[in-house]
């Protein structure tokens, strides 16, 4: 049998609390080098809405300590209020002190925590085609957000994870890491750069215990971007997947010990680029 994954019996996940319906229901794979779905201590970034909040509620449904992070305290304070067990912290991850404070609170309050879902993120609309004015500040605010957040976020908290057993570090990068949209330039350059980071944190972390996971959405029905974000004009070749079949399939695939959780239509990015021979390559170069 294979070494990689190998199902056991199909069985379905009953949720340990009651309240809101589960946003997963998946079969239990048995595998060899996976991610544990239940019993951990879960500290999510960009829990406030869209993929996070989702992910959140469904390690929650599980039974999953989890620990929620992000700027608007009112979303956190209405999400833990709604979910009991559940913890909060308020963090900007565009801000090095704050991410290093925070990290030191929420490890000594939960020593167990084992499982960093880097996921939050901005996305801007910009052209940098003649004629147009350049928002420096919307430039610096999507590096500073979605490539130095989820980096000071992992070194903060990966010398703790490394002393944990099952320890994850899951980074939330983009089909548009894989292949641009145009009118998003920085935030796609911002997502390719952590695709590239989390290859090399995962060869260097080989031998920590700690396994490094990326998950790769597609275009998900949630609010970023804002309402500068526009629907894909009818006929377009992007479809924009309901936030619950992306967890379900999410959960699913983080479950399944891949490497690489690549969701719905983001496997059509990834493949356009061959992720598996870049993975060969990158194995040759870094033996
Ligand atoms: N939706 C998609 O189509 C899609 C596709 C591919 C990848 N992704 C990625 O998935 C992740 C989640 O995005 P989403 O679609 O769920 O968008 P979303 O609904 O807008 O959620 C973004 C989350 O990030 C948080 N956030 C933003 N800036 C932050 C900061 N400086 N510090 C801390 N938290 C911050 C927001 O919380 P606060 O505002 O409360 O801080 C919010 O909880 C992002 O990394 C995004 O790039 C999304």
């Amino acid at each position: 049998m294979p070494s990689a994954i190998r199902t056991r019996r199909f069985e379905w996940l009953t949720p340990k609390r009651s309240g809101s319906p589960p946003l997963y229901r998946g079969p239990l794979l048995e595998t060899c080098k996976h991610m544990r779905m239940r019993d951990n201590t879960v500290l999510i970034t960009g829990g406030t809405s869209g993929i996070g909040r989702g992910l959140a509620e469904a390690f929650y449904q599980l039974g999953n300590q989890v620990i929620v992070t992000g700027r608007r305290e009112d979303r956190l304070k209405e999400m833990s209020g709604r979910h009991p067990g559940m913890r909060y912290f308020v963090l900007d991850v565009t801000d090095a002190i704050a991410i290093q404070q925070t990290a030191r609170q929420v490890i000594s309050e939960f020593p167990t925590v084992n499982c960093v879902f880097n996921n939050a993120g901005v996305q801007t609309r910009m052209s940098f085609a003649p004629g147009n004015i350049l928002d420096h500040e919307a430039i610096q605010s999507e590096i500073d957000t979605n490539l130095l957040g989820p980096i000071r976020v992992a070194a903060a908290f990966l010398p703790h994870l490394a002393a944990q057993s099952g320890a994850t570090l899951i980074n939330v990068s983009s089909g548009l890491a894989f292949v641009p949209v145009e009118r998003f330039p920085v935030y796609c350059a911002a997502k390719a750069a952590i695709h590239a980071w989390t290859l090399s944190l995962r060869a260097q972390l080989k031998n920590s215990g700690v396994e490094v996971v990326e998950l790769v959405p597609p275009y998900v029905a949630t609010e970023l971007g804002g309402s500068g974000r526009m629907a894909p004009p009818s006929g377009s070749a992007i479809n924009i997947m309901p936030l619950e079949a992306f967890v379900a399939e999410a959960m699913q695939g983080l479950e399944s010990g891949a490497d690489e959780v690549v969701v719905g239509d983001a496997k059509r990015l990834v493949a356009a680029t061959s992720l598996e021979n870049a993975k060969k390559v990158f194995s040759l170069i870094n033996s």
